[in-house]
């Protein structure tokens, strides 16, 4: 389709807007006055107080059956009351998180000419970008990024990726493949939770055969930050996400209702969360839970999404275990690619797009 092959306006860097010294910020990245981030005078004043639920992984292995299915426990309810938790004692070392969040702020640093080699189009996204979705004249969001595929290994390719910082490569690698572990965990976890066989979640999503990719997200420091959004609100289209948020600067907000909430995030923590595919598969026993992201003057922000995803070319239906005459199938069989096309060309809108499938019984 030819709308994918170019952008229907120039690039611009939010980077380089935010380097200029500008005191306002353009028209194009103020938001509808009911879309920006400032609280309602009646959001209740307890920030502090509220956090997506933290769970420590390490108990999964635990010899004790009831310390086990404790976790299991724990997980299902923020599954079903959150679709978002931090996990912690994750297996994942926390040297490789800390050189991977590094290295990409070292790669954002980089002189705006040395990224501009990586420009992406939408024809498939990879590489260094400044919007999502191709419609002309909508408002845009206050970040960069650079989104890389990273499976299967059909759709890798390595020389796309940032040569410089010279580690770059290697560590995105390796952090590819332990997160890819990490998710494989869950997806047993998450399957098990639902009353399914532990290998369904993964099997459905092609075995071996999953998607998978990364986006480094780059929030630049913006001058006018109750005018704008860093990421406007949206569901991950994909299956599960985990973040890596800056641990120096919160930003990310995940819906509660009417109100929005700001993570805190722990301490060498994932946040993870579920996607579209997953609500999909569970038949809305889990659901996908909006979020958006907010700037602030003082600081830039970089924070790690790495994307796992069904293979793209699988018919799903939802699970028919969860598919009873109380709770008839919600949303037709359709391949991830057909899914995320809607995403590519329209750009982040909440959850209109899953809501969208719904069968109206
Ligand atoms: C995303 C996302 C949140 C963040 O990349 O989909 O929601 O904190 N990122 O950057
Ligand atoms: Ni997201």
């Amino acid at each position: 389709m030819n709308c994918f092959q170019t952008w229907p306006e120039p690039i611009v860097r939010v980077q380089s807007l935010s380097d200029s010294g500008i005191t306002t910020i353009p028209e194009r990245y103020i938001k509808l006055l009911q879309d920006r981030p400032t609280p309602s005078p009646n959001t209740p004043h307890n920030d502090d107080l509220i956090n997506i639920p933290t769970i420590d992984l390490s108990d999964l292995q635990s010899d004790d059956i009831s310390v086990r299915h404790d976790t299991l426990g724990q997980i299902s309810r923020a599954c079903i009351e959150w679709g978002f938790f931090q996990v912690v004692n994750h297996g994942v070392s926390h040297s490789l998180m800390k050189r991977t969040a590094e290295v990409w702020r070292q790669f954002f640093e980089l002189p705006i000419e040395e990224k501009q080699v990586y420009a992406n189009s939408p024809a498939t996204y990879e590489g260094y970008g400044s919007r999502l979705g191709v419609e002309k004249g909508v408002k845009l969001d206050w970040s960069d990024y650079f989104f890389l595929n990273y499976l299967p290994r059909s759709v890798r390719d390595e020389n796309k990726w940032p040569r410089f910082p010279s580690s770059c490569r290697e560590l995105v690698a390796e952090y590819g493949d332990e997160l890819g572990r990490l998710c494989e965990k869950l997806m047993k976890v998450f399957s098990l939770n639902l009353g399914l066989e532990e290998d369904y979640l993964q099997k459905a999503f092609g075995g071996e055969d999953i998607d998978a990719c990364l986006r480094a997200n780059f929030y630049p420091k913006c001058p006018q930050p109750d005018l704008t959004l860093g990421l406007s609100p949206h569901s991950d289209p994909g299956g599960m996400t985990l973040l890596l948020p800056d641990v120096h600067v919160s930003g990310l907000q995940v819906r509660r209702g009417d109100h929005w909430v700001t993570v805190k995030p722990v301490p060498n923590a994932f946040i993870v969360n579920i996607g579209d595919q997953i609500q999909l598969l569970s038949n809305a026993t889990y659901k996908s839970v909006e979020h958006r992201v907010i700037v602030n003057s003082a600081k830039e922000r970089v924070s790690l999404a790495f994307f796992y995803n069904p293979n793209g070319n699988i018919p799903l239906q939802p699970a028919q275990k969860l598919v009873t005459e109380d709770h008839p199938a919600l949303y037709p069989t359709m391949t991830y690619n057909e899914y995320r096309l809607f995403i590519r060309k329209r750009g982040l809108r909440g959850k209109s797009q899953v809501e969208s499938l719904k069968s109206h019984h």
